[in-house]
Parts: structure tokens; sequence; C-alpha cells
């Protein structure tokens, strides 16, 4: 199985049909948001697994990250799909690392069948959202909405911020004009924080529906750590979708991103799901006894 470096809009539509009818029977899409994306856009590669006519399966391959995304039609399951196209990614990958969104029985069962297991654990938290509190930025602070001269500075803060992330790392100009024509994207939604030295962090925040908000990313110049910037950050990104009539707002965040999860933790969130990266066990230390 050969994969392809772009789908055209017939199998967009056919992967986007796959992907309803898992969501529907899992109640977890298996794809998320950059996957999503990259449906329509070039850096990725794709594995259609058809039977007969049907689409039974679909991997996505995202280089940028070395991870990929896959899922069977819920009336093709058990027949050996998922593992051609685990095989598929295989071979044309060096270790495939994979997503399991919400790490439903069957991805466990799946990955322990194929002998992956767990090497990343994202963290869903969550938090009603019934009171604010007004933020107080530190002095020499302001706290502002995005604007278009901002791209160049918020990227760079952003690059700066999560250095060390294996994807929010290489957040691209491109990136951020492909979520600018999103239908939720916001500008009063990227509340800037700017000091004498310019964008010293942010807090993007996301709109998914009626009632419900994310974090959607919240980052800190390494410059400007340690003055509590995060906090502040936070409760602004909140009071501006507790003013849009936001009722629960969720967060991912890196399990063994210990501050980033106490930060949450003390502005009320709690745990409500995990995703799971699988991948390939790391050999244990050979040495000599
Ligand atoms: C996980 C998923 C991809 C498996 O696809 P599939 O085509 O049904 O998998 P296969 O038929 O190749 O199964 C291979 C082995 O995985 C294990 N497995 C698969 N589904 C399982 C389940 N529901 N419960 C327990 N073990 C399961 C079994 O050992 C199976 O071998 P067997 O059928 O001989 O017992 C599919 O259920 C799916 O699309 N789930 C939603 C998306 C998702 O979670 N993707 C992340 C994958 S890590």
């Amino acid at each position: 199985m050969e994969p392809l470096t772009e789908l055209s809009p017939a199998q967009r539509a056919r992967v986007l049909s796959l992907v309803s009818a898992a969501t529907d029977a899992d109640g977890a899409s298996p794809l998320n948001e950059e996957a999503q994306l990259l449906l329509a856009r070039p850096g990725a590669w794709h594995w259609l697994a058809t039977d007969g006519a049907a689409l039974a399966g679909y991997a996505q391959w995202q280089p940028d990250n070395a991870t990929a995304q896959l899922v069977v039609h819920p009336a093709a399951r058990r027949r050996g799909v998922g593992t051609r196209l685990l095989a598929a990614l295989a071979a044309r990958t060096s270790a495939p690392a994979v997503w399991a969104f919400r790490d439903l029985p069957a991805a466990h069962g799946f990955a322990a069948a194929a002998g992956l297991v767990p090497v990343r654990g994202l963290l869903v938290l969550a938090k009603p959202l019934h009171t604010v509190v007004a933020p107080v930025a530190p002095a020499g602070v302001t706290l502002r909405p995005f604007m278009d001269a901002d791209a160049d500075a918020f990227l760079a803060t952003n690059a700066a911020a999560f250095a060390h992330h294996p994807e929010q790392g290489h957040f691209s100009a491109a990136d951020l004009t492909a979520r600018q024509s999103e239908e939720w994207w916001d500008p009063a939604g990227l509340v800037l924080a700017e000091d004498a030295d310019g964008v010293a962090g942010f807090h993007w925040t996301k709109r998914h529906d009626a009632d419900t908000g994310e974090v959607y990313v919240l980052g800190v110049h390494p410059r400007a750590a340690g003055r509590g910037l995060g906090g502040v950050l936070l409760q602004a990104g909140l009071a501006h979708l507790a003013r849009g009539d936001v009722r629960r707002v969720i967060l991912y965040v890196d399990a063994d991103n210990t501050a980033a999860v106490r930060l949450y933790e003390r502005g009320g969130f709690t745990r409500d799901h995990a995703d799971v990266l699988y991948g390939q066990p790391v050999p244990a230390e050979g040495g000599i006894a």
C-alpha cells in the first residue's frame, strides 16, 4: 500500500465520512484538529484502505511530528484492516507512533497486539466557567487583543515558549494563516501580554460551540518567566470566554509538564480524560552485571 501526498476532493470527502462514522460509534474523533486540516493541505502522507468499493480505513503520517493517526470504519473492524495500515506505516517510516484519542479499549487492545506501548500522555483538563476573576497585569505589562501586525512577534514568542515541544515548537506562519481562515478564529480571543521588550506571552482561546471553549495555547516567553504572567494570561483568556457566555473550558497539556499542570489545577481545572501516543518500546539499557 503506497501513501498519497495529497487527497482529491472526492477522497477527502470519503475520509471525512469515515471519520464521522467512527466518531458516532466511538464518541471521540479519531483525527485531531491538525490531522483534519492536513486532509486539505500539503504536509502529510495518507493511506486509504479499501474493501471493494468502500473505504475501510485511513491512516495519516505527519512527518513534522513523526506521529500517525489511524482509523478503521466501525463496520470493517476486527478484520485486520488496522494491522494492514500499521504495516504500511511501518514500511515507510522508521518507528510509527500512533495517537489514541481518549485511549479507547479498542485502541488499547490494538496497540498491545502490535507490541506498541504508551510513549506520551496528553491530559485533557476541564473546568466549569461560572465566575471569573478579572486579571490584574503586573506593572509594565499590558494585556491586549492580537492584531495582524503582531504575527511575527507572536510566532517568535510561541517558538521561544515551546522550544522543546514536539508540535507547538514549530508552529509556522502558514499554520497561523490556516487557523485565521477557520470559522472559530477571533483575534480578541488571542490575548497578548506586552511589556517594554514586546510580546512577553499570550493566551489563545478557541470557541468550540455555544457553551464550550478551550485554552488553545498559553505561552510565556522564557525571558518573562517567573513574573506570574502564566496565571494572569490564564485569567485574561478565561474572562474573554466568560464574556462570550462560555460555560465549560477544556485544555490539553502534556502529562509530564508538571509546571503547566500545576498552573491549571490552581486555576480550578480537573482531569477529564487522557489521550495516549503509542510507540515502540525503548530497549532496556544493556549492561554487564
Ligand atoms: C483501533 C482500531 C484502529 C483497530 O482496527 P481493526 O482493523 O479493528 O484492528 P485489527 O483487526 O487489525 O486488530 C488487530 C488486533 O488488535 C486487537 N484489537 C483490535 N480491536 C480490539 C478491541 N476492540 N478490543 C481488544 N483488542 C482489539 C486484537 O488483538 C486484534 O486481533 P484479533 O482480531 O485477531 O483478536 C479501530 O478499532 C479504530 O479505528 N478505533 C478508533 C480509532 C482509534 O482508536 N485509533 C487509534 C489506534 S492506536
